[in-house]
């Protein structure tokens, strides 16, 4: 079926309310995506008619439930054309999957048999200038537990990686590179297969960060090659409280666990424990079942609605956009100012004003943005500004919304300047 965005705006419920006696025009997907009914009822029908604990009960509902979730295993497989749905994880959202990742790579230092995933003093840990602080808070304790040195590939002016520092910065002492496939803070898409040949190349292990990527283009994990893709499920017309981590099997098999406890164990004993295979090493503890089964749901929505499709629109709406923000004087694009390799979201800031006065004018209008920094400080640093405002669109996002963003920016131009 051909895509309509009327349609799909129909599946969202929170799409028909007002805000300040005004339509609203939901402009912050990129922070959390709304959720359509499907998924809202997956949860609650969840709740309402099958739950109990997974994997513990022998009776019916412990069936059913263990039945659902390990469903919502296969099907994010099949998102991602994994290989074996024992390669997927769900943690609580993608800052505990990287936090995860670090955790056990600092564990196997002390693991036999995990050689190689040894870190230590000389080695060296690569990320990007462009990354969610969860991308690299984590990289950071890793470095500092571990001796090992902790660097990044630089932006440049226009929002892009520089791409002659890709090979100086990930060379033979580089033992993990991790880096957002989508930026969050400026819509660059990342050239992810170069960056994964260079990793596999000097031996590294590779790591993407595909929060911003999931929701809006289709993600092959055989087609990238990396050895980990993570993503979060609120961001994906999903709940909040689930995320999901992809990993190479031989390489999960090798891993030591981050989390202890129930459900994660091969056998227990006061002298010590073994541990399960992948993925259940590393779901310690009564995972979030009702958010995993609509994790599954909406995985299911998008795909029907098709991930080439939601691109496309997408990219119809950036274009659309660019050229309109663009359009206000002294408007400045803080990201690619082109539509090419890019997503669909777009920091900015206005001479003069202050990026949260124009997001809370803007809410005034009805219409829901951000502005900060986005959990990417080190853009705002590289770019000498505070924050900027940002608006990213989704799969229900119409050019009016648009239009409705582009006139609201310049009235708050106009307040500012009278
Ligand atoms: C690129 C990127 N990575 C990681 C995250 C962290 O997501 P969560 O808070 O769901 O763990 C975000 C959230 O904004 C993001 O945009």
């Amino acid at each position: 079926m051909a895509f309509d965005v009327e349609t799909v705006r129909k599946d969202f419920p929170i799409l028909s309310r007002e805000v300040h006696g005004v339509p609203l025009v939901y402009l912050d997907s990129a922070n959390s995506a709304q959720k359509p009914q499907v998924v809202i009822d997956a949860e609650a029908d969840l709740y309402a008619n099958h739950y109990a604990n997974v994997a513990r009960a022998v009776h019916t509902l412990g069936s059913e439930v263990t039945h659902a979730y390990e469903g919502a295993r296969d099907k994010v497989a099949a998102f991602l054309n994994a290989p074996s749905r024992d390669e997927i994880i769900f943690t609580r959202n993608i800052t505990e999957a990287l936090n995860l990742l670090a955790y056990s790579l600092s564990n196997a230092s002390t693991t036999i048999g995990a050689d190689r995933f040894r870190i230590g003093p000389g080695d060296e840990i690569v990320v990007t200038e462009m990354e969610h602080h969860s991308n690299i808070v984590p990289w950071q304790l890793l470095a500092q537990r571990t001796g090992a040195t902790f660097r990044w590939i630089p932006i440049d002016d226009e929002g892009r990686l520089v791409e002659s520092a890709i090979d100086e910065v990930i060379n033979e002492r580089t033992k993990v590179v991790s880096f957002v496939y989508q930026s969050n803070a400026l819509g660059t898409i990342n050239p992810v297969r170069r960056i994964v040949e260079r990793a596999r190349a000097v031996g590294a292990i590779s790591i993407v960060d595909a929060a911003q990527a999931a929701p809006h283009l289709p993600l092959d994990v055989q087609d990238l090659g990396a050895d980990f893709v993570a993503f979060t499920g609120h961001k994906l017309y999903g709940p909040t409280g689930v995320g999901v981590l992809w990993g190479r099997y031989d390489l999960l098999a090798q891993l030591p666990p981050f989390l202890g406890g129930g459900e994660m164990i091969e056998t227990v004993d006061m002298s010590g424990s073994t541990f399960a295979a992948p993925p259940h090493r590393f779901e310690a503890g009564t995972p979030m079942i009702a958010q995993a089964v609509a994790l599954g749901t909406a995985v299911d929505y998008v795909t029907a609605i098709g991930m080439h499709e939601i691109r496309e629109h997408e990219k119809a709406l950036t274009a659309y956009a660019l050229d309109g923000l663009q359009s206000i004087d002294g408007l400045r694009i803080i990201g690619p100012a082109t539509p090419v390799d890019r997503g669909a979201t777009i920091s900015f800031t206005l001479p003069g004003i202050h990026p949260h006065d124009v997001a809370q004018l803007l809410d005034e209008e009805g219409i829901a943005v951000r502005a900060g920094h986005h959990c990417a400080r080190p853009v705002c640093v590289r770019y000498g500004i505070p924050a900027t405002t940002r608006a990213s669109f989704g799969v229900y996002t119409t050019t009016d919304e648009i239009d409705a963003l582009v006139r609201g920016v310049d009235k708050v131009k106009e307040m500012f300047t009278r």
